[in-house]
């Protein structure tokens, strides 16, 4: 591969594998990886912790604009396993933004203007060397909208349903698949109809629907796009 570095942008609907596919492709390549989630997620749980946010998803927003200059949100990363740790104001909370409690909320953090403004700033600074890959929603329309190779991902909502149930049970969680399901479809509609940065595919994103392929099928057909990204930069 020649040493070209790319800016990858990852798009797509909540639990379809983005984060899997763009951490193994951040190692392979030596590149930087960004879990945009995680930072959504981090706001989320400052908003659980200090009351910001009501058992109905109803945000005090006058509150959290006054506050969200203090809230720091970092990440540890291994470039040995691309693994990403999120910190909020320096405190480890990588499995406890993961919880179905925060995912339940988060959508209605994610959509309020201000709170998109100020992550969207921080992921431009942090991609700003290229050689990254960061997955999100809004990644290949607002975040770069000159990135290198834009993919939108995609599933069917019961396959990534079954996805996020394996893997929360595994965890020791106790969840059912319905709720699962009602969670993801409830998180697609949210994101696809609101009024900031809606997730929706770029005009020249590649679309890989991974819902009848294996991980390894998926991961080929990527790769083959980031080598036409690569030949199509020099
Ligand atoms: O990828 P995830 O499920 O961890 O994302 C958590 C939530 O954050 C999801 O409901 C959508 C939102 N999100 C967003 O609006 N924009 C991004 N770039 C990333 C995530």
């Amino acid at each position: 591969m020649s040493d070209k570095k790319l800016t990858i942008a990852i798009d797509g609907f909540s639990s379809c594998g983005k984060s899997t596919v763009a951490k193994e492709l951040a190692r392979k390549l030596g590149y930087v990886y960004v879990d945009t989630g995680a930072m959504y997620r981090a706001v989320t749980l400052y908003c659980m912790r200090h009351n910001l946010i009501a058992d109905d998803g109803t945000v005090d927003e006058a509150a959290l604009k006054n506050n969200i200059e203090n809230i720091g949100i970092s990440f540890i990363y291994d470039p040995q396993t691309s693994k990403n740790t999120t910190l909020l104001n320096g405190e480890v909370v990588e499995d406890e933004i993961r919880r179905i409690e925060v995912s339940n909320k988060v959508s209605y953090v994610s959509r309020i203007e201000f709170v998109r403004a100020q992550m969207v700033r921080l992921q431009q600074d942090m991609g700003r060397q290229g050689g990254i890959v960061m997955d999100g929603r809004d990644i290949g329309t607002v975040v770069f909208p000159n990135a290198d190779l834009k993919i939108f991902m995609t599933a069917s909502p019961e396959v990534r349903a079954q996805r996020r149930f394996d893997e929360l049970t595994a965890k020791g969680e106790k969840v059912t698949f319905s709720e699962i399901l009602e969670n993801v479809n409830q998180r697609d509609y949210i994101d696809q109809h609101r009024e900031v940065s809606p997730l929706k595919q770029a005009a020249d994103a590649h679309v890989v629907d991974n819902s009848q392929m294996t991980r390894d099928e998926q991961f080929a057909v990527i790769l083959k796009l980031v080598e036409e990204a690569k030949a199509a930069k020099k």
